[in-house]
């Protein structure tokens, strides 16, 4: 079934109803190590990070309803005990969407750019965002990004740089392909793979 949805939604609009899921009913166990992925958009990486990582949990977000629905269908379909999606912006909140209390793998792919100045604050990682990460990263802990947008792999490369808890790495090995990296690969249209840990 494809879903129709605006392809700009503001993550700053009122999520009523943003509230953590009850932990015991969406894992089957939610002491496991946790992922973290912002804009999971039609879920092909959290899909298959739940398939291939069952020692894992993950949580995706998203700020486009029929795409939250769509995949929540899918979790549910495909029986898997270690995959959830809220539908939202969780920024400012992070620690209420950590079960553990711990963030072991956080992954931002093809983030919207806002390219216009007055738009920044809309972006997913910001100054603030990377604050809250740091709380909850332990040290060694990933943050993967990728984007197709040249002046964003900039921009994000310098709010990082200028974070003191975190240190821009080699891009290790990801778990699994994004839908929007295949599309990239498949039309052969060229973007950046970023990493940073979190700082001991
Ligand atoms: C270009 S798509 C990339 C989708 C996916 N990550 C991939 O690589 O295939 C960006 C997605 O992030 C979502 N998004 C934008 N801001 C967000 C936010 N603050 N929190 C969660 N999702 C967000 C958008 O609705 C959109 O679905």
């Amino acid at each position: 079934v494809s879903v129709r949805v605006r392809t700009h939604a503001n993550p700053l609009r009122r999520f009523v109803d943003l509230h953590p899921p009850d932990w015991n009913l969406v894992y089957d166990d939610p002491d496991r190590p946790f992922a973290l992925e912002f804009g999971s958009s039609k879920g092909e990486f959290l899909l298959r990070h739940a398939a291939l990582m069952p020692h894992f949990n993950i949580l995706g977000t998203e700020i486009r309803k029929p795409l939250v629905e769509d995949l929540a269908a899918r979790i549910h379909e495909a029986g898997f005990r270690n995959a959830h999606v809220i539908f939202g912006n969780i920024a400012g909140r992070l620690r209420e969407f950590t079960p553990t209390g711990r963030l072991d793998a956080v992954y931002c792919f093809f983030p919207d750019p806002w390219p216009k100045k007055r738009h920044h604050k809309r972006r997913v990682i910001s100054p603030a965002l990377l604050d809250e990460l740091a709380l909850l990263m332990p040290p060694g802990a990933v943050l993967h990004a990728m984007t197709d947008h040249a002046a964003l792999h900039q921009d994000l490369r310098g709010v990082a740089a200028e974070h003191d808890a975190f240190t821009e790495i080699e891009p290790p090995p990801l778990p699994a392909r994004s839908g929007w990296e295949e599309h990239c690969l498949a039309t052969a249209r060229p973007f950046n793979v970023m990493a940073w840990k979190r700082a001991a």
